[in-house]
């Protein structure tokens, strides 16, 4: 029998999916097929902001037709979106062919929901929050030669704009020794690059383990092998971490440390907990530990109240931070969020205004780090071959993309490229 899984949202989310990808070949779905061709369709859905939400409301009502056509098609929803407030019952108002929903807490039972919905009509399940941080689904890994491995799960912070410990829980953090279980596995497997994931990495915690010990622990298993995290919370971003990246090779050290935005009053009513100043020196003695170190960010536009120079502030902040790359955003209101209720909502065009130029200034900064490439020789992790380009790609250690061309196949493997030429995030240039 044939599964198709559609994923939107963040790398927890892709990881999820390989956990949902694991689950379904566990109960007899053991082949990955195209949407029109499967037996069961699940979308693995996201709500961090509206488009994402309405991204996956088009690709489910563009099923009507399939699932009337195809006798025994399963339709599931999952992901973020499936666990807001109120959201599986519009769900099931405006596409009733759906069989079966389930939040985030309840992945795992995804092979019980599937068996239920052979008696039931329609199966909907939903848990207020996580129980375990176990929640023993095998991953069905699809991103050879990076693995995702979750050190955390939810979120206590609460920043003002976002949904996300609303549809995932309170912050818990899986036990150390699972982790290095885990990682050590993998390894074994032959994975080159291990990213840890958590809303925000720093504050995990399991007894005494910090995520600094944890961080050295993995970088301390044996092999040849990179590491990457994501995400920093500036607040908890630390000068043992730093210590931590300064003394294992095998940590990138590109730093992904999400500002959101560089006014002092706008992080306030973001409930972010740091101001503009600290942030440049957390980023200062990063830089003056590991000087090579690069930093990524995300900025959020339009704000509530958010007026042309607060907006100014954070454009002026992508030159003095000196981001590598950033993702930019348009402020999306969330229902439940504190922001919602904010008075002085900021018009549409307004918005667009400024992500405009605030896309500008962050890829001119791209332009130029990526221009200093050229010349050098970098190390890439091979991780594809991209069709289109006729040319093998991988990422080097800060997260640039290197495209080249090779005759032996080497996906997988660690190569070492001469740079050529730059554009934007990609690098081109000749294996050596
Ligand atoms: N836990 C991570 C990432 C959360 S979601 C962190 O704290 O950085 C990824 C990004 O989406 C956020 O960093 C933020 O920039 C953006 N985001 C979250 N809620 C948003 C909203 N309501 N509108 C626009 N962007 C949002
Ligand atoms: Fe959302 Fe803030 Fe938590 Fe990140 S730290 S997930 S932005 S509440
Ligand atoms: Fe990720 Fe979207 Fe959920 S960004 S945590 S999938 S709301």
């Amino acid at each position: 029998m044939n599964y198709h899984i559609v994923t939107y949202g963040c790398q927890m989310n892709v990881h999820e999916s390989e956990k949902i990808a694991g689950l379904l070949r566990r109960a007899g779905y053991t082949q990955e097929s195209p949407v029109e061709e499967a037996d069961i369709i699940v979308f693995n859905t996201c709500c961090i902001r509206e488009n994402a939400e309405n991204h996956a409301f088009g690709n489910i009502g563009a099923l009507k037709k399939l699932k009337r056509r195809k006798k025994g098609l399963l339709i599931a929803v999952g992901g973020c979106m499936a666990q807001e407030a109120g959201k599986a019952e519009l769900l099931i108002k405006k596409f009733p062919f759906i069989d079966i929903i389930f939040g985030t807490h309840n992945v795992a039972q995804l092979p019980a929901l599937i068996e239920r919905k052979r008696r039931e009509r329609k199966v909907v399940s939903l848990l207020p929050d996580r129980e375990e941080t176990e929640d023993g689904a095998e991953a069905y890994r699809t991103s050879y030669p990076n693995a995702w491995v979750n050190i955390t799960y939810g979120c206590n912070n609460f920043c003002s704009y976002c949904i996300v410990p609303y549809v995932r829980g309170r912050e818990k953090s899986r036990s150390a020794q699972r982790i290095l279980a885990e990682v050590r596995a993998l390894v074994q497997a032959g994975y080159k690059e291990i990213t840890l994931l958590g809303q925000n990495v720093n504050s995990y915690r399991d007894g005494d383990t910090d995520f600094p010990a944890l961080l050295d622990a993995v970088a301390s298993v044996e092999g040849k092998f990179r590491v990457r995290f994501m995400t920093s919370h500036p607040k908890d971003f630390s000068e043992r971490l730093v210590a931590v990246m300064k003394k294992h090779e095998k940590i990138c050290n590109l730093l992904h440390l999400p500002a959101q935005s560089g006014s002092d009053r706008i992080l306030t009513l973001m409930n972010r907990r740091y101001t503009r100043g600290q942030y440049l020196e957390k980023a200062a003695y990063l830089r003056r530990e590991i000087p090579e170190a690069q930093i990524t960010t995300d900025l959020i536009v339009g704000f509530p109240t958010e007026t042309e120079e607060d907006f100014e502030e954070t454009l002026s902040l992508v030159k003095e931070a000196d981001f590598s790359s950033a993702f930019t955003f348009i402020y999306s209101p969330r229902t439940g969020t504190k922001a919602a209720l904010m008075e002085g909502q900021i018009p549409e065009e307004v918005s667009k205004w400024r992500i405009a130029r605030l896309i500008e200034a962050v890829n001119e900064n791209t332009r130029r780090k990526s221009e200093r490439y050229v010349g050098s020789t970098i190390e890439v992790l091979c991780e594809d071959f991209d069709e289109k380009k006729g040319l093998y790609l991988g990422r080097e250690p800060l997260g640039r993309m290197g495209y080249f061309a090779s005759d032996e196949p080497c996906v997988g493997e660690f190569v070492r490229m001469r740079v050529t030429r730059a554009n934007g995030v990609s690098l081109y240039g000749e294996k050596e």
